[in-house]
């Protein structure tokens, strides 16, 4: 499909699913280079990372397990970057090498009071990868994700399992909202 509409918006498809699959094979042969002899705990954030966790999973060869996190950032009042978490994380992280897995990282506020959290609770190491990065929106440094699979300009985007309105996780390639 080269365009798609929800809720009377228009997106364009900006990542094909081959060029989507080729940035996620790219990504794991860095991590699995990276963390060669090493056993890491990949923490994928729903609902959003869904898909690229489960893409990127299946190519990491490493002895590796993956949990999973709901999480919500609040800001405003708030402005402190606390997360709150709606499913909580259920594996412990003392001492373990974890890889946070994201679909995008925008301000960076969610990431930053989690990979807090995460260091907080003992992690040996955290690193981030996320799908997609918008640097240009980027707020908070310590958010930036080591391993990135394309850095876009400040554009919305949906499908690959990013929402708008909870629509579009569904579509097996990248599109961006067409400017009006
Ligand atoms: P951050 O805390 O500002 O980095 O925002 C992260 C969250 O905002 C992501 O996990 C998404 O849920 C949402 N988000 C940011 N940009 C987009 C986008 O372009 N499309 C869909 N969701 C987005
Ligand atoms: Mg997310």
């Amino acid at each position: 499909m080269q365009s798609v509409s929800i809720n009377n918006l228009t997106f364009d498809e900006y990542l094909s699913q081959q060029e989507v699959a080729t940035i996620v094979a790219q990504v794991a042969e860095r991590i699995n280079a990276d963390y060669a002899g090493r056993e890491p705990l990949f923490i994928c954030v729903l609902n959003g990372a869904f898909m690229y966790a489960s893409d990127l999973f299946k190519l990491i060869t490493l002895p590796a397990e993956i949990t999973f996190v709901r999480l919500k950032s609040y800001e405003g009042t708030a402005t402190t970057g606390k997360v709150n978490m709606m499913i909580p994380l259920q594996t412990s992280v003392k001492d373990r090498d974890v890889i946070i897995i994201e679909d995008i990282v925008d301000t960076g506020l969610t990431m930053h009071g989690f990979i807090q959290q995460l260091k907080d609770e003992g992690a040996r190491s955290v690193e981030l990868t996320s799908f997609i990065f918008k640097p240009d929106s980027l707020q908070y440094p310590d958010s930036m994700p080591k391993y990135i699979g394309k850095s876009i300009p400040t554009k919305f985007v949906l499908g690959y399992g990013l929402d708008f309105d909870e629509k579009g996780r569904n579509l097996g390639s990248l599109y961006v909202l067409r400017p009006e």
